[in-house]
């Protein structure tokens, strides 16, 4: 990967800070963005002092004109774009009645919605480097969970776009995966009602080593999908 640029998403926290570092230390120099710059900056330093290269850029990827500035920012800085994660994403949990609008907006706009707008920004740079996009999805886009409907619904509908998408780029050099993990610790499920045994769930750095291997896949093979789930049941 060295010499590569990645963009991830959703990287100044849990699984997005995970995975950017996994594919600093295989030497890709990376594009670090989520909303909070104090985040992905604290990322970006601990990439640096590791010896990696980073950009942390802030942007909302549910606004078009900041994913626009996000992929201005990062050809100015890094020339090339080679692997694009889509990981940014929030999760809350509700029964449908409790399901108001902005409940609703906010995480089909953030899940759905922003992927597909940072991927329509990022594809001209990813087609000229016969390039790669692995999207996070979830084991909610395969089964289904009750009071996780606007949820699950986000995720299901990433796994149509991210397939539709994979026909449609293939003939164009572009390999497009989708990683589907079982709950993972990470501080999304701190906002969580309930108790959750989180020393049995997945740890980040197993996911991120998921997606290192689909990005350093070479030759004539393409992962399109992993379905990550924990070893230990709770
Ligand atoms: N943890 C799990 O159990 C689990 C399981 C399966 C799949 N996933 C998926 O994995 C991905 C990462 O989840 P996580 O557990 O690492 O969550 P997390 O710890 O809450 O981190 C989410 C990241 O996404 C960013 N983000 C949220 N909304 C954003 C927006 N509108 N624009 C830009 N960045 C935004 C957050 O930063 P800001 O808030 O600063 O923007 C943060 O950096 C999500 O897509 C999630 O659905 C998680």
């Amino acid at each position: 990967m060295r010499g590569r640029v990645a963009l991830v998403t959703g990287a100044g926290r849990g699984l997005g800070r995970a995975i950017a570092s996994e594919l600093s230390r295989h030497g890709a120099r990376m594009v670090l963005t989520a909303r909070t710059a104090r985040e992905i900056r604290a990322t970006a330093r601990a990439l640096e002092r590791k010896g990696g290269q980073a950009l942390a850029h802030p942007c909302d990827v549910r606004d078009s004109r900041q994913v626009a500035e996000l992929l201005a920012a990062s050809v100015a800085r890094f020339r090339n774009l080679d692997i694009l994660v889509n990981n940014a994403g929030v999760f809350r949990m509700a029964p449908l009645q409790k399901t108001d609008e902005t409940m609703w907006d906010d995480i089909l706009d953030t899940n759905l919605k922003g992927t597909y707008l940072v991927t329509r920004a990022a594809l001209p740079q990813l087609e000229r480097r016969k390039g790669q996009i692995v999207n996070i999805l979830s084991t909610a886009a395969r089964i289904v969970f009750p009071d996780n409907s606007a949820y699950c619904a986000s995720k299901w509908g990433l796994l149509g776009f991210t397939n539709a998408l994979r026909d449609e780029l293939r003939p164009r050099g572009i390999r497009v995966s989708a990683v589907l993990p079982g709950a993972v610790d990470t501080p999304i499920w701190d906002e969580v009602p309930g108790h959750w045994e989180r020393d049995t769930m997945l740890r980040p750095d197993a996911v991120a080593r998921a997606v290192a291997h689909v990005c350093t896949q070479v030759g004539s093979a393409s992962t399109d999908e992993i379905l990550l789930t924990p070893a230990r049941r709770a």
